[in-house]
């Protein structure tokens, strides 16, 4: 999602970075807006490097009407810290600087906003009175925590912390983002077959953009089952992922198939080994003496392959292929005879794509005859472009 940051000019304001980077980490886009007060506590150059994006705190500096294009562009507004003033202006509708007459524009679109400031401050009646009015509006409260202030003293008003202020907004986004209300299933990592009890045969799949997937899929407020194989990866516990970890090909077989009829679509980005030995010994295989040694392969089963064969009307299935040689003419027999309605072309020729790195490089081909191809982005970024063109 594109989250706009609004920092308003309380001590609080030190924490607004860690927001940032913590509702990057989830995969959202962000962009902040600050009030004059704001860099009083924390710097331009601090905002505008975490978040990756210029940052909006003058009305008048771009002589354009930047409260508008931003307010377009932004699917959530999130004020942290957000002072008595701020609270009180939007109360009375005044806008009389950048991130005031942003909110005011913004009021069709969910604000969530996290109070901060001194405990006899947040107790006035006026105060009150004003958090009651923008509660009745629909605006989000996260907040305020109760403990020690800047002040010096103990009491309630402390802005809560930056993971709950995700938590908070992953709420929101379950009831308004794109895909609120929708199931959807992932596959992520490789899978592990054993050969014995301290041997197996895997692959370098790091499960990086199953998880990416994951995390931007639930960022739309989507609710996620992510099965995967072996992985030190985690999902942040602030996200709706119900994580199903898994060894081997057959028992991510067994775990996809069963949460896959109540699922809205299905994006199986996990790298499964196609066989696994015909016998798993229960105890560690000894050399015998022999120069070589020979192991029987069996086939695994396909799991994009029977999701395909189970898919009904208005469910949505993606597969990935990794193809070395006639790539987009493999991809596109892939996707008919698994009966898919995209494939995601991943090309082991291109630098910076693939198993294991940060970034990759997409190419999807929809059933439709649609295709979108995207340069080398980060996980997170291929992720969402995945997520809006499967999805739109
Ligand atoms: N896949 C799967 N179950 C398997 C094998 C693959 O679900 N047993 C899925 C992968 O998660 C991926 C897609 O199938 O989404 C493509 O896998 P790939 O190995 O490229 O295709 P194969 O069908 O195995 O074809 P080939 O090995 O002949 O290229």
């Amino acid at each position: 999602m594109k989250i706009i940051v609004g920092i308003t000019g309380g001590i609080a304001a030190y924490k607004a970075p860690e927001l940032v980077r913590l509702l990057k980490k989830a995969g959202h886009e962000v962009r902040c807006a600050a009030t004059g007060h704001a860099l009083e506590f924390v710097t331009r150059v601090t905002l505008e490097t975490v978040s990756g994006a210029p940052l909006y705190s003058d009305l008048f500096a771009s002589g354009r009407t930047e409260h508008i294009s931003l307010k377009d562009w932004g699917e959530m507004l999130v004020v942290a810290p957000a002072t008595a003033n701020i609270i009180g202006k939007v109360a009375s509708g005044i806008a009389d600087d950048a991130l005031s007459t942003l909110l005011l524009a913004f009021s069709s679109k969910p604000v969530v906003m996290a109070p901060a400031m001194n405990c006899e401050m947040w107790a006035h009646p006026a105060v009150q009175r004003n958090v009651e009015t923008l509660k009745s509006w629909g605006i989000r409260m996260v907040g305020p925590a109760e403990g020690e202030l800047a002040c010096g003293v103990s009491g309630v008003g402390r802005m809560s912390e930056p993971e709950e202020i995700v938590k908070s907004v992953a709420t929101v986004l379950q009831h308004t983002g794109p895909l609120a209300g929708q199931r959807w299933l992932v596959t992520a990592g490789p899978t592990y077959e054993r050969i014995d009890s301290v041997r197996f045969i895997g692959n370098y799949s790091s499960g990086k953009m199953g998880f990416a997937l994951a995390e931007a899929l639930a960022g739309a407020g989507a609710e996620v089952e992510l099965v995967t194989g072996p992985t030190s990866l985690n999902i942040s516990t602030s996200r709706r992922v119900n994580v199903h970890r898994v060894e081997s090909a057959r028992e991510m077989y067994a775990a996809a198939t069963e949460v896959f009829p109540s699922c809205h679509g299905a994006i199986l980005s996990a790298a499964v080994a196609d066989y696994r030995p015909a016998e798993c010994a229960d105890h560690k295989l000894k050399k015998n003496g022999s120069e070589g040694m020979t192991l029987e392969l069996v086939q695994n089963p396909d799991i994009l392959a029977t999701l395909g064969g189970m898919k009904r009307e208005g469910q949505t299935l993606v597969g990935f292929a990794l193809e070395t040689d006639n790539e987009e003419a493999n991809a596109q027999r892939k996707l008919e005879k698994k009966n898919l309605d995209y494939i995601v072309l991943n090309s082991l020729r291109d630098k910076g794509a693939g198993f294991g790195v940060d970034t990759n490089k997409v190419y999807i081909i929809g059933r439709d005859g649609s295709r979108t191809e995207s340069p080398l982005l980060s996980k997170q970024e291929v992720a969402r472009l995945i997520i809006n063109t499967v999805t739109s």
